[in-house]
């Protein structure tokens, strides 16, 4: 039994790692998925295998750090499916585990 059918999810982070396998769980229970990464050629590209399967997904440029894009990401996510219902804020780099308040903003 698919658990999500019907439902639409943004996924950030979603070319590659733990991301993409999400985008690709949730897909295959039956959510739409708005695959938002700063890669965008590897985000299109996972958008694409998931097509390629009956899936429906798309994808977006997004660095989730700028506010501007994430607006944008939502209201694309609206264009594309209607609503969304599920956000996995999963986007991020593995650093060199500082405390936060020393991450630098390059990081
Ligand atoms: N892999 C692990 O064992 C592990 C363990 C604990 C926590 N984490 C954390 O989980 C998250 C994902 O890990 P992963 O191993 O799947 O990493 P990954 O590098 O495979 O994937 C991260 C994705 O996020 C994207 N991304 C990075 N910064 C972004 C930004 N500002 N805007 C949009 N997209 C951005 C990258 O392009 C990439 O596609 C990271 O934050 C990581 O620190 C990972």
């Amino acid at each position: 039994m698919n658990k999500l059918n019907g439902k639409i999810a943004i996924v950030t982070g979603a070319a590659s790692g733990m991301s993409k396998s999400i985008a690709e769980l949730y897909t295959a229970e039956g959510a739409a998925v708005m695959l938002a990464d700063f890669n965008l050629e590897g985000a299109q590209a996972v958008a694409q295998e998931l097509k390629d399967k009956g899936f429906k997904a798309e994808a977006i440029k997004v660095d989730v750090a700028n506010s501007d894009d994430l607006n944008e990401m939502f209201k694309q996510t609206i264009n594309a499916f209607g609503s969304y219902d599920i956000l996995v804020n999963n986007a991020g780099v593995m650093d060199s585990f500082e405390p936060v308040g020393e991450v630098t903003d390059e990081n």
